[in-house]
Parts: C-alpha cells; structure tokens; sequence
C-alpha cells in the first residue's frame, strides 16, 4: 500500500502535465471551432445580402469572393464544411444551411464530363447522409457513383479524370490522362456498393487503386501528377505533370491526395499494399530536406527556389486530415503520426496561415496554391483548405 501510495507521489507531475496537455489540446479545438463556425456564419451572412444560395471558393485578384456553379470540381466544400460544422457545434442553424447548399448542387449527380463527382457529392451529399440518414442523399450518392463508373477504361482499368476534347487538356496529346487526385474520388465508389448492393463500383474503385499504385508511383514513395493511358490497349503513354512544377517534380498536393487517397483505400479494403503506400508516401513528405520546419510544404518539393517559394496550405490540411485517420488504423506509428498532424494543426491555427475573424473574403485559411502553371489561385484562400481543415479538427477532437 505504502509502495503504491509512493509510485503514485513519483508520477504524479507526469499525470498532470498529460492532464495539462490534453485540457490545451482541447482547448485549441474548441477556440478552432469557434472561430471556424463565426467565420462561415460571416461567409452565410454574406450569401444571404444576395438572396442567392452561393458557393464559395476563393479571393479574386480584385479581392472580391469567387463562387462556383455545381458542375466546378470545388463545388461539394462548402456544403461539406457546413454539415461538419454542424455536427461540430450542434448548431441547427449550420444543418440548415448545409441541405440548402447542398441540394443546391444536386446537378452533379449526373455530372459524365469529369471524374470529379467524388469529391463533389462525397463531401456534401455524403456526409449529408452520413448525419442524417436522409435515403434522398443515399439516392444522389448511387446516381454520381454511376456517373463516375462512365468513365471507367476497362482495358486500362482505370478512371479516366479529364475529358481530352477540351480546354488546356486538349492541348497535351493526351488520350486517357488520369491524375493521383482520382484516388479522392473512390470513397464515393465504395459507399455506392454499400448503399446499392452493387458490387460494380467496389470493383471499379479496387481496379483504379491497383493499377495507379502500379503505375503512379516513384521508387521513394512520391507519386507523378498526370499518367497517360492508351484507352485501347492499356499501356501507358506518358508520366506527367500539369499542377506541378515539372513532370519528375514533387507536386505537394499530388502527394497529399496519395496518402489520403490510399488512406481510405486501407479502410474500404483493408488491402495492405494500400496503406503501406500511404504510409510511404507521407513518410517521403516527412523526411524531405526541404520540409519547412512548420510542416506547411512548398506548392512544389522540387520548386526551383525554395525557399522562396508559395506554401500551399491546402497540402498541409489534408495531410493532417488523412494522418488523423491513418493513427486510427493500428499502425506502429499511431502516436507519432498524431503528434505531426497536431504540428500541422497548430501551424495552420497560427496568425500566419489562420485569418483574422472577418477578413480573408471569411474563408479560414490564407496561403493556399491552386495552380501555378495554369495562373489560378496563387497565394489565395481555398475551400478545400478550409474543408480539411475542420475536417483535421472533427477527427481531432473524435477519432473516427
Ligand atoms: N484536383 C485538383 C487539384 O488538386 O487542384
């Protein structure tokens, strides 16, 4: 008894300052949530002086706020961060608001001339259905499945992302051009099997995840932007790059997208290639030398001038919205892959990336980089920043 009672004196400074560290780790989600919530309230009030419902998804050069029509492969974020707002505060005023824009792009159900469906309705109708069972969204979610499944190229087996007969695509030759962000778009695949009985989708969703992990992939864990199949044949054309610097360059939210990607492929699967894959691609992110020491990569690894070179802070949320997952899958590495995505977290929270309440058109985060080749979005606010952002915050505060 004695013994004890001393063991108990000896660890006591240790039990307290973990108690200490978790009231802090608490009390920065609370005052990230509350400010995440009186931000969009101020985006919504915004929206309402219209009398449109809007969508918003970034700063103009003129500062002025740019919203998207639903056919934009951006247009599920904001209708996503409102129902994880709600389901953050509890506040009904956000599950209002979160049907209304998301009924709002119900269009993209139908949506065959780009593979983005997944992040569209995913992010809205799917966490819509997630909160509130609602057998309307369950609907939406099969529609834009098979929508999606359109554009499966079976002797590729693989998803082909971007139509080639239009806008700068159809400018690179390419004939089945398919990008490491497809992997985000799989997640809706696997829940249209769930919903459906269909086991088509899962299928679909396993070939694509098998051949990109094939073919997208660097011997270190990076992964290429752009992978041109032959639709005919299935051989590959090309290895490329679109967003990134160069097609043998690091594009940070190539990367990002891998290890979330892969991510999810491991829970749906639970194939080990899977998560072994989004394991050494964040592990490649981790340890490359030019990682800032805030954790918030350069738009591009491979930039030439770094370190005066943009961050893109979309990379950084989602990096750290996927680590908060891959520490729930009963990894080796669980703790020290949560105390990086905290890292980030608090980075992302700080005045250099974190708006003040009001500014930035009311979008949370500043620094994030669209593309630089293209000349969109550099140095701006995103809506998928943000959306990672209080996602990383939801699976903060409850491990999913
Ligand atoms: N999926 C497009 C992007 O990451 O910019």
């Amino acid at each position: 008894m004695k013994k004890q009672f001393i063991t108990l004196l000896l660890l006591a400074p240790l039990l307290l300052s973990c108690t200490e560290s978790e009231q802090q780790r608490r009390q920065f989600l609370h005052n990230n949530i509350a400010f995440a919530a009186a931000q969009v309230k101020r985006a919504l009030a915004a929206i309402d002086s219209t009398g449109k419902v809007l969508n918003p998804v970034t700063l103009k050069d003129d500062g002025s706020v740019y919203y998207c029509g639903y056919s934009d492969w951006r247009s599920g974020f904001f209708p996503g961060s409102l129902w994880y707002l709600y389901e953050l505060t509890g506040d009904t005023a956000f599950l209002a608001r979160a049907r209304r824009h998301t009924q709002a792009i119900e269009q993209a159900k139908a949506l065959t001339w780009h593979h983005d469906v997944g992040f569209m309705v995913g992010c809205s109708f799917g966490n819509g259905l997630r909160l509130t069972g609602d057998t309307a969204y369950a609907r939406v979610v099969v529609q834009a499945a098979r929508s999606l499944s359109t554009r499966f190229r079976p002797a590729a087996g693989t998803i082909q992302s971007w139509d080639v007969t239009r806008g700068w695509q159809s400018e690179r030759g390419w004939k089945c051009p398919v990008i490491v962000d497809n992997l985000m778009n799989l997640e809706l695949l696997f829940e249209a099997t769930r919903l459906s009985g269909d086991s088509t989708f899962y299928r679909i969703a396993v070939s694509h995840a098998d051949r990109t992990l094939k073919e997208q992939f660097r011997p270190d864990g990076s992964c290429y932007h752009v992978v041109d199949y032959d639709p005919a044949t299935g051989e590959v054309r090309s290895r490329q790059t679109a967003q990134g610097y160069a097609d043998e360059s690091v594009w940070s939210r190539g990367q990002a997208w891998a290890i979330y990607g892969y991510t999810v492929c491991y829970r749906e699967t639970g194939n080990p290639a899977y998560l072994a894959q989004a394991i050494r691609t964040f592990e490649f992110m981790k340890n490359h030398p030019r990682m800032p020491a805030d954790l918030i990569p350069y738009w591009d690894m491979s930039a030439p001038h770094i370190p005066n070179e943009l961050r893109d802070v979309s990379t950084a949320a989602c990096i750290a919205s996927a680590l908060y997952e891959l520490c729930t899958l009963h990894i080796p590495q669980a703790e020290a892959y949560r105390t990086y995505a905290d890292r980030i977290m608090a980075s992302l929270a700080s005045p250099a990336y974190r708006a003040a309440l009001g500014s930035n058109g009311n979008f949370l985060l500043m620094h994030s980089v669209g593309s630089i080749p293209h000349g969109g979005e550099v140095d701006k606010p995103l809506n998928y920043a943000d959306y990672y952002f209080i996602e990383a915050l939801k699976r903060a505060k409850d491990p999913i």
